[in-house]
């Protein structure tokens, strides 16, 4: 068992590997920004207790399910329901899900892929134009592009676990590190840095209200790739010998810490740029801060660094960003793959493909849902606007399914599976962690299905009925 190819060879590999699916461009951008605009030091501290008391439980929940079943989502309810019909169809909905996660996010990462070739090509200047991210996302290079990202993806996938996204992160994960620790370190000695870190730290108790307090829960929930059955799959190659309760404490300080560091990059390299800057006035979207606000602080930097210079610093911005992206796209497309896999007795490049297909296909219509077509591009209609399909699929499944897949988790391991399995798959090798096991029971079974099942009766309210 020791050297067994689908398992992760160590603790470090599985957090790192955790790390890169759970790090993505949230942490990068929407974490930094909503944090000034909500309320700086009062919003790290609520969004921290959020990791601590409300995502941790999760994240154990998750992987004591995989581990102990040794299956992915679908496989894991079925087992653990001992086949009960309803439950059986709440893993298939863990199964949709990363699947439809895969589809928006594949688009995502294209762009990200699209603007690193860009800015290396000596095209900052063009980025930084008003009209030009539309133009870009409509235009036919992005399907070269996707043709691109699938292809890395493919590559790292048919790796399996350890040879393929274990190995991946631990050449990616460091970089991304270095990249983010090397930005953050430059932004710090513009002038008019400290600004930006103002707004970080200074805790301003009057911003936080409820809907503050519901995007800190969603933006640790998300962030830390819970209710995406990612973290059942990954806790399904865990070895036996390794102590799950640390390995779930260093991803959930992997993922705050890079969120945290973020902000010493993202902050300050706004307000050094435009000092008067009005944090609430920032865009509440990371992708129109990153495709459309960015591109202009670089390109204000050419007067002092030039443009050569700046377009390096910009090139390290996006490809900080591909790398998060690009990570967390090959956890939630292995999800479906190791279902697949197991469901259909197939190799795991008959089912990689299959997948893959799949995604690529999603991603072409949803590639094409900015207004070359029609039926894509107005999808759907609701809160009294057309919804494109990549509109809908974030709203529908990010946004909303997510946190219900959360609440399912909670029932599932409450009622189904009972307290003394989950302490005993939790616990095998960490005994000394009985309080925590305590904790974790008591979120699971009592707050924390409340707070998820309001928050998903919140959302579909405000998302879809307003
Ligand atoms: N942390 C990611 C972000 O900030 C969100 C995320 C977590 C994610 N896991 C994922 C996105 C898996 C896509 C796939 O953007």
């Amino acid at each position: 068992m020791q050297n067994n190819p689908d398992q992760f060879s160590s603790k470090i590999g599985f957090v790192l590997a955790a790390a890169g699916s759970a790090v993505g461009i949230g942490n990068l951008v929407g974490f930094p920004v909503a944090a000034a605009k909500n309320g700086g030091g009062a919003f790290l501290l609520l969004y921290i207790f959020f990791v601590v008391a409300i995502c941790l439980p999760l994240i154990l929940a998750e992987l004591s399910l995989g581990r102990a079943t040794g299956k992915s989502p679908l496989g894991a309810f079925r087992e653990i329901s001992k086949g009960h019909k309803g439950w059986v169809l709440a893993g298939a909905l863990s199964l949709v899900t990363p699947f439809m996660i895969a589809v928006f996010y594949s688009v995502l990462t294209v762009w990200l892929l699209g603007y690193l070739v860009l800015v290396l090509g000596g095209k900052l200047d063009q980025l930084a134009t008003p009209v030009y991210f539309g133009g870009f996302i409509t235009s036919p290079w992005i399907f070269a592009y996707l043709a691109a990202v699938i292809a890395m993806v493919i590559f790292v996938l048919k790796g399996g676990v350890r040879d393929g996204i274990e190995k991946a992160s631990r050449l990616l994960m460091p970089m991304l590190f270095i990249m983010l620790i090397g930005l953050a370190v430059f932004v710090l000695t513009l002038p008019n840095a400290t600004a930006g870190l103002k707004f970080y730290f200074t805790p301003q108790v009057d911003r936080i209200t409820w809907s503050v307090v519901n995007g800190a829960l969603s933006q640790a929930f998300f962030s830390l790739s819970l209710g995406m059955g990612i973290l059942i799959t990954y806790g399904s190659y865990l070895r036996k010998q390794d102590n799950l309760v640390q390995s779930a404490k260093m991803l959930a300080c992997t993922d705050t810490g890079v969120a945290l560091v973020a902000g010493l990059m993202t902050l300050p390299a706004i307000f050094a740029i435009y000092p008067n800057t009005n944090p609430s006035e920032l865009s509440d979207s990371s992708v129109g801060l990153i495709f459309s606000f960015f591109p202009n602080i670089f390109m204000a930097m050419v007067p002092k660094f030039g443009y050569a210079v700046s377009s390096l610093i910009a090139a390290t911005f996006f490809l900080l960003a591909f790398v998060a992206a690009i990570t967390s796209l090959v956890s939630i497309i292995e999800v479906p793959v190791a279902a697949l896999k197991a469901e259909s007795k197939k190799t795991r490049n008959a089912a990689l493909g299959f997948v893959i297909a799949a995604v690529s296909i999603g991603a072409i219509f949803s590639a094409l849902s900015f207004g070359q077509v029609k039926w894509l591009s107005e999808f759907a209609f609701y809160s009294g606007a057309n919804k494109s399909l990549f509109d809908v699929l974030v709203d529908v499944f990010y946004d909303t399914i997510l946190p219900f897949n959360g609440l399912l988790i909670c029932l599932l391991v409450v009622w189904q599976w009972k307290r003394h399995n989950m302490a005993a798959e939790m616990l095998s090798n960490n005994s000394s962690s009985g309080w925590l096991e305590r904790y974790t029971h008591f979120a699971i079974a009592f707050w924390i299905p409340v707070i998820l099942a309001t928050v998903f009766v919140i959302t579909v309210i405000n998302k879809f009925m307003s």
